[in-house]
């Protein structure tokens, strides 16, 4: 099993669903594909995080960015992951 170094936690939960969280999936790939962080870090599809009415949810390290939006995603895995 791979190691990873960090987990990118995306709810997929309804209301998230509702709100675009596939949209945050995609941005999330393209940025953890890129050749100098393959494989270093996992994307994790969660259930409902119980912030239905802020969604999309998105986690990492520990930081909730809530009404999440690609832009903001990428603004936030460049501060926590270096891109
Ligand atoms: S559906 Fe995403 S926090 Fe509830």
């Amino acid at each position: 099993m791979a190691k990873y170094r960090k987990f990118i936690f995306i709810c997929t939960g309804g209301d998230c669903k509702k709100n675009g969280c596939k949209s945050l999936i995609k941005s999330a790939k393209d940025m953890v594909n890129l050749d100098d962080h393959k494989g270093q870090y996992k994307i994790v599809k969660t259930k409902c995080m119980d912030f239905c009415k802020s969604g999309p949810i998105v986690v990492v390290n520990n930081e909730v960015q809530k009404a999440s939006t690609p832009d903001k995603l990428r603004e936030l895995l460049e501060r926590k992951i270096g891109h």
